[in-house]
């Protein structure tokens, strides 16, 4: 793509080098790569800090920053762009600063990295990188120190899976006080003026002449600005364009002027400069002339994220004419005017709402004419616009309806009388539509609560929305059309100081602005030091590595020469029978070599972590979208995948299964997976008249993506001729690699070595998920002996490996009216996808939690795994223990309900005490329960909570506020008691130092660094003296996954045994005389001809579980947790932020409670991602607008993770002091997966909210409320008398389960 050839016109100015100064040194570009990215250059020039995690401006893992000078403003200018949507030609003439030009371990740490690692502000550090970049650009575009709101808005386009962000925004806000030393750093250049790049495909001209002789030529050439929409046209909807024009440097597109009618925006103003010219006019001009730019000013601060603000242009957002474009229906309102100019410099003007044009993306621009600016008039006296957006996600996401509304009111007999006005909407069409019969019917009329009753009629009239419609929600989106306009009418009210109406002080709520203060929060813990690091909050060890973006991860490492890249190819049929792949096509595409089928496979094409029901390429059946049929190896990533589509597959469609409903109703059930446990005698207990009230009712739950930021990513390449393979793979189970290869390959396990030093997130997505894609590229790098590579791109990443397991649980409780529990019967079905895969044990894992911490005297759980048409399921965070414990809390949240009576109380009341005896015969030890749950009562001082937020309820009609205590009990073991048992190999070299190597993998959760700590203080030696490198499979043999948060115990326990063997040996050495160190002490034992290298084993104790008896002990212990939520919601929008979090856990004496803090609050922060924002949209029954079986929400763009802002304004964590336990190592507990589940205090504390609104409406019956509890279940819970017009009280937003 895009060979060199210069410019042919005389005119047209070209330059013989293009140049790029990249952490201070000169490149020079050559011709012929407009196709590269940024992000794609830097890394191939060996620049591997910059991430690639979505490639579509979403995640904020590729930032860099781009420094260039400013003619008009005659400074530099410095700001943090996605080097994965900026084409490379985009930055030519600049100056770009990477991580790599910051800091390095050798060189020292810049203060922005240092304090990132000092605050344990990276765990798996794939997303640290890009933070350290939005920061820095951040300091190094301010003159004077930021604020600490500029620093959380920078940070909002930059997704972290890890922390929780709490340490990351702690780790920047030092830098809100300090002076400009620390603005240290490679300074930009002073650029000469720059000269469009002569090649095929892109121009960069200078002048408007230029740009317009370009456009006279090439009519159908791209105009680019930001790129943040061109990119993800061709990059992910692969639309292809040959003639790229860069409009950036006109100096006619880059006007921002204030004039005395108005404002002029050149096409190409930066939305974040215009964002600030706004803010700058603001404070200027007179208070009424400004309401338009005010109305910009709210709505940028919600568009995109930094990164995208700082290139993306107003004249890019308008000329694509998003149907949610969040600005366009402001101009429209705002009277704003477009000047277009066409090839022979003709100017035309047209009205802003004139220039959307009824359709797709349709706007009144002929092919030869380009924006020029836009015009905005100032507002005049008694005029008022107002910018109205609701989203997935508060912060970086685009709307789901979205609107601009402008009224202007003119006295006349004492009365305000409307004498212009304009409603439009985003979201509701193809197109921005005005609400033309609303507008029509407001003229004329006086405003007063008449006009709004009224009005909101005719709306519900004007903006309709088919069943159909694409993008769902069509109730909800329908509502908002309602709020919105209600709450502008209150809003100009309001401004107007009441007009004569009166307006109820509790209804102002509706009115409310969204200024976030500052988060806050407190780490509360206890350090119990072990020896000389066991106990100490020690940094993660790869900590100053990842800041520095010098920690390598598998799509890190180089390529080895002859290497190739591979790229799957996909089933796009949920069920089909395969009737002809043809690869004629593919074979002629660029630098293809082949396609390998099922009949290459060497050894047997079936595999399966449990049962072997899977195959590695779909032989004559597909079972589901994104089924892996084959693989095309290539010479770049990018001709892979292009062959690998061009592939074609012909299908004849079967009937498919898309959901649990579905599949029950099939009797479709993944083959001997039914299991049941009990205890007492439920039938008799509900026969007999003990309980005063019997409920029934179904909870289901959608499933959650695992998005870790690093994709599923393997390098495997033959030794000896072929006769060994070896592979690095991003893991938890390299083990899990080694044997699915030796599997598909036929060779013996012995000859297939698998290694992994750190996985950037893994989550369990990468527990047996991970394995079936390495698999597949053995197969070509087997059969070529060629080193193979394979990175999914994020799409086909979510796509094809599985999430959290979609679950339906249907319950029949009986209790007594004081509230306690007396028998229990409950259904469970989790949505297993087209293979089993780890399904069975995360449903057994969801039965053995589904009494969560309580005390049921009778109860019988029943559950199956249901065969669907989807791609199978598989661990994540918790593995079914969030699923049965929510059910749990859902009907004993209606018990509440039922008896009017806090659901506090009735968790209290059926507590399992000392002593319980579980459903599966284990008997409850050394709980720590009640201690917990009184330290939060006490710290958050329920009782005063609940009245403090009753009458927050009682002054806000449209706001309320929720609160709620959760508590969580979590067996810590594998329930399969064969995993239980992890080796390690410690090695100790005679200068003193230790190599450590045991079976679990780092991910992030500083399992490396626990285990080291362990060693350190075993030997007694100081941490640093310690190394962790790899997790390898021959150094380590048959390793269980790094699962089920138990690696500390296990690799702690076997590299501790390891270390006790050395010191056994060490010992009638050591005790012979006094040694200076360690060292010295080594060397001696190596002199006396010691084995200082041991092998360490540890197996779980004292567990067993017999599933024919139904009886056993499962688990070694439990970690106990609770936490308290308080949340404010906008029933009209369902809008709503978490207030309050406080989190208590009993963690024995942790190994390091630096580390165990960030857990908990990562944990925390994904349980509420689950809970509340992760919505995953798969083509089912309930929505017809997205093809059968295909996943809509797969990138962050329509998939939305927790960012920074969704953190709670008052997050608190406290572990549990003086409970050591004496299960486990240095009498702690394990962490990883225990804190998920309490972030269900929000989903509570919501539901809580959605009571208060409801019982204004006089509705005080229990509803459902499904999980995640996304804005659009918030709305459609809250009652009113907008939403009674569109939905029945029993309204339920569609979900796939
Ligand atoms: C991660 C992400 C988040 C986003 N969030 C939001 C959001 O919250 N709200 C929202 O509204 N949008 C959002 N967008 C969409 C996008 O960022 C905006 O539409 C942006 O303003 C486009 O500007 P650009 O300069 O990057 O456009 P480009 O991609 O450079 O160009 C876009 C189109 O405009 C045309 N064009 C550009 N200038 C002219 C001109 N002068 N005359 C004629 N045609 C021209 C180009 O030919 C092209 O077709 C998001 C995009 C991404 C990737
Ligand atoms: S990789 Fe660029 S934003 Fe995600
Ligand atoms: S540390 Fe942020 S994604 Fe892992």
């Amino acid at each position: 793509m895009g060979s060199l050839k210069k410019e042919e016109e005389q005119d047209l100015k070209v330059s013989n080098e293009a140049l790029l100064y990249v952490n201070g040194v000169r490149r020079v570009l050559p011709d012929g790569l407009a196709h590269l990215s940024l992000l794609e250059y830097l890394r191939d020039i060996g620049l591997t800090g910059t991430k690639l995690g979505c490639g579509e401006g979403g995640c904020g893992a590729c930032t860099v920053m781009v420094s260039h000078y400013d003619r008009k403003l005659m400074k530099c200018s410095h700001y943090a762009v996605n080097a994965c949507l900026a084409p490379l030609y985009s930055v030519e003439g600049m100056h770009l600063i990477t991580v790599e030009g910051l800091g390095s371990c050798k060189r020292g740490l810049h203060p922005v990295q240092e304090s990132l690692a000092r605050t344990h502000g990276s765990q798996c550090g794939f997303c640290t990188p890009g933070f350290v970049m939005s920061m820095y650009a951040l300091l190094r575009s301010s003159q004077t120190p930021p604020s600490e709101e500029q620093i959380e808005e920078c940070l909002a386009g930059n997704l972290c899976r890890c922390t929780g962000y709490r340490p990351i925004l702690d780790a920047f806000r030092v830098f809100a006080k300090t002076s400009n030393d620390l603005y240290t750093g490679v300074s930009s250049l002073n650029l000469e003026e720059g000269n469009g790049v002569g090649g095929l495909m892109w121009y960069r001209p200078l002048t408007l002449q230029h740009l317009l002789d370009l456009k006279a030529k090439y009519a159908d050439a791209k105009l680019l600005v930001g790129n943040s929409e061109v990119g993800i046209e061709m990059r992910l909807k692969r639309m292809s364009y040959w003639v790229l024009i860069s409009v950036m440097h006109v100096p006619e597109l880059n006007v921002l002027d204030a004039k005395d009618d108005g404002i002029e925006i050149g096409a190409a103003v930066r939305l974040s400069d215009l964002l600030n010219f706004f803010r700058k006019v603001a404070t200027e001009r007179a208070v009424h002339e400004t309401s338009s730019c005010k109305a910009f000013i709210e709505q940028l601060k919600w568009f995109a994220g930094t990164q995208i603000r700082n290139v993306a242009s107003v004249g890019g957002n308008i000329c694509t004419a998003s149907p949610i474009s969040d600005l366009n229906p402001l101009w429209m309102a705002a009277r704003a005017k477009f000047r277009i100019i066409d090839t022979k410099g003709n100017i035309r003007t047209v009205l802003a709402e004139n220039f959307f044009l009824p359709g797709y993306r349709k706007v009144d621009l002929a092919s030869g004419e380009i924006l020029l600016s836009i015009f905005l008039p100032w507002n005049r006296t008694y005029e008022f616009v107002k910018e109205f957006k609701q989203s997935h996600r508060r912060d970086d996401d685009i709307a789901i309806v979205n609107a601009g509304i402008r009224v202007h009111l003119q006295e006349h007999s004492e009365k305000w009388v409307v004498a212009d006005a304009s409603i439009f909407y985003g979201g509701v069409a193809p197109y921005s539509l005005a609400a033309a019969k609303t507008k029509e019917f407001l003229i004329g009329k006086i405003w007063d609560q008449d006009l709004l009753q009224n009005a909101l009629k005719v709306l519900q009239k004007d903006i309709l929305l088919k069943e159909d419609a694409p993008g769902g929600m069509v109730e909800f989106r329908r509502s908002l059309t309602l709020s919105f306009f209600f709450k502008f009418f209150l809003w100009v009210s309001h401004q107007m100081g009441g007009i004569k109406e009166r307006i109820p002080l509790s209804h102002l709520s509706a009115v409310h602005s969204d200024r976030r203060p500052q988060i806050t929060g407190s780490q509360d813990y206890e350090i119990m030091k072990r020896g000389t690091s066991v106990g100490s909050p020690e940094v993660h060890l790869s900590a100053r590595l990842q800041v520095t973006g010098e920690a390598e991860y598998v799509n890190d490492t180089p390529m080895p020469p002859n290497s190739l890249h591979a790229a799957l190819v996909l089933s796009t049929k949920p069920h089909a029978r395969i009737i002809r792949i043809d690869d004629s096509e593919a074979i002629s595409s660029t630098g293809f070599v082949r396609l390998f089928l099922a009949k290459d496979v060497p050894g047997d094409n079936k595999i399966g972590p449990a049962v072997a029901d899977e195959e590695l390429f779909a032989v004559d059946y597909v079972t589901c979208v994104g089924q892996v049929i084959g693989i095309v190896v290539a010479d770049t990533h990018e001709n892979a995948k292009i062959a690998a589509r061009k592939v074609n597959v012909e299908y004849e469609e079967l009937p498919a299964i898309l959901s649990i409903q579905d599949a029950i109703n099939a009797g479709r059930f993944h083959p001997n997976t039914e299991k049941c446990l009990s205890k007492g005698d439920v039938n008799h207990c509900f026969q007999s008249g003990q309980c005063d009230q019997i409920i029934e009712g179904e909870v289901q739950m959608g499933g959650q993506e695992h998005f870790y930021l690093e994709p599923q990513s393997s390098l495997i390449w033959t030794v000896d001729g072929g006769n060994e393979v070896h592979m690095i793979s991003s893991t938890q189970g390299p083990q899990k690699h080694q044997k699915y290869i030796s599997h598909v390959l036929g060779l013996p396990m012995s000859k297939v070595v698998c290694k992994t030093k750190r996985i950037g997130g893994g989550f369990g997505g990468k527990e047996t998920r991970s394995a079936f894609i390495a698999a597949a590229a053995s197969v070509p790098s087997y059969l070529l002996n060629r080193p193979v590579k394979i990175t999914l791109d994020r799409d086909v990443d979510m796509m094809i490996t599985g999430q959290r397991h979609s679950f339906l649980g249907k319950y029949k409780v009986g209790f007594t009216n004081e509230g306690k529990v007396l028998a229990l019967d409950l259904e469970i079905y989790n949505n297993g996808g087209n293979s089993l895969d780890l399904s069975l044990a995360v449903l057994e894992r969801a039965i053995f939690h589904s009494d969560n911490v309580y005390e049921i005297p009778n109860m019988r759980v029943m559950g199956r795994v249901c065969f669907t048409n989807f791609p199978s399921h598989t661990a994540f965070r918790g593995f079914g223990t969030p699923q049965g414990m929510l059910i749990t809390e859902n009907w004993i949240q209606r018990i509440a309900v039922e008896l009017k009576m806090n659901p506090e109380m009735i968790r209290e009341i059926n507590f399992q005490g000392e002593g319980s005896v579980l459903h599966y015969g284990q008997k409850v030890q050394n709980s720590t329960l009640a201690p917990l749950w009184n330290e939060l009562k006490l710290s958050c001082d329920f009782a005063e909570a609940r009245e403090e937020v009753d009458q927050f309820n009682g002054h806000n009609r449209w706001r309320k506020r929720g609160i709620a205590m959760v508590p969580t009990k979590f067996g810590i073991s594998f329930t399969l008691k064969h995993v239980n048992q992890a080796g390690a190999l410690v090695q100790v070299y005679t200068d003193g130092t230790v190599l450590v190597t045991h079976g679990g993998v780092e991910m992030g959760q500083g399992l490396h660094t626990k285990v080291a700590q362990i060693a350190a203080s075993a030997f007694n030696i100081p941490l640093s003296s310690v190394f962790i490198s790899d997790t390898s499979t021959d150094k380590v043999p048959n390793a269980s996954p790094t699962a089920a948060s138990a690696s500390s115990d296990l690799y702690g326990a076997a590299v501790l045994d390891a270390c006790e063997q050395i010191m056994a040996r060490m010992k009638p050495i050591a005790s012979q005389r006094d040694f200076t160190s360690f060292a010295e002490l080594v060397g001696a034992c190596y002199e006396e001809r010691i084995d200082l290298s041991a092998h360490g084993f540890y197996i779980t104790p004292d567990i067993g579980f017999d599933w024919t008896t139904g009886k056993g002990k499962l688990f070694r212990y439990f970690t106990y947790g609770a936490a308290f939520a308080e949340v404010e919601i906008d029933t009209l929008t369902g809008d709503f932020h978490t207030r309050v979090a406080n989190i208590v856990l009993d963690l024995g004496y942790s190994l390091n409670p630096a580390i165990d803090v960030g857990q908990i609050e990562g944990a925390f922060m994904q349980g509420l991602g689950w809970v509340a924002l992760e919505e995953l949209k798969w083509g089912d029954g309930g929505h017809k607008w997205i093809s059968p079986g295909c996943l809509y929400t797969c990138g962050p763009g329509a998939y939305k993770i927790p960012s920074i802002n969704d953190v709670p304004l008052k997050l608190n964590v406290s572990l549990l002091k003086g409970h050591p336990n004496v299960k486990a190592i240095h009498s702690s507990k394990a962490v990883g997966e225990p804190p998920f589940f309490l972030a269900s205090a929000v989903l509570f504390a919501i539901k809580d909210a959605i009571i208060a609104a409801r019982a204004e409406m006089g509705c005080n019956d229990w509803f459902p409320l499904d999980t995640p509890a996304t804005p659009e279940r918030i709305r459609m819970a809250c009652l009113d008398e907008l939403s009674s017009s569109l939905v029945n009280s029993d309204f339920h937003p569609k979900l796939s389960v």
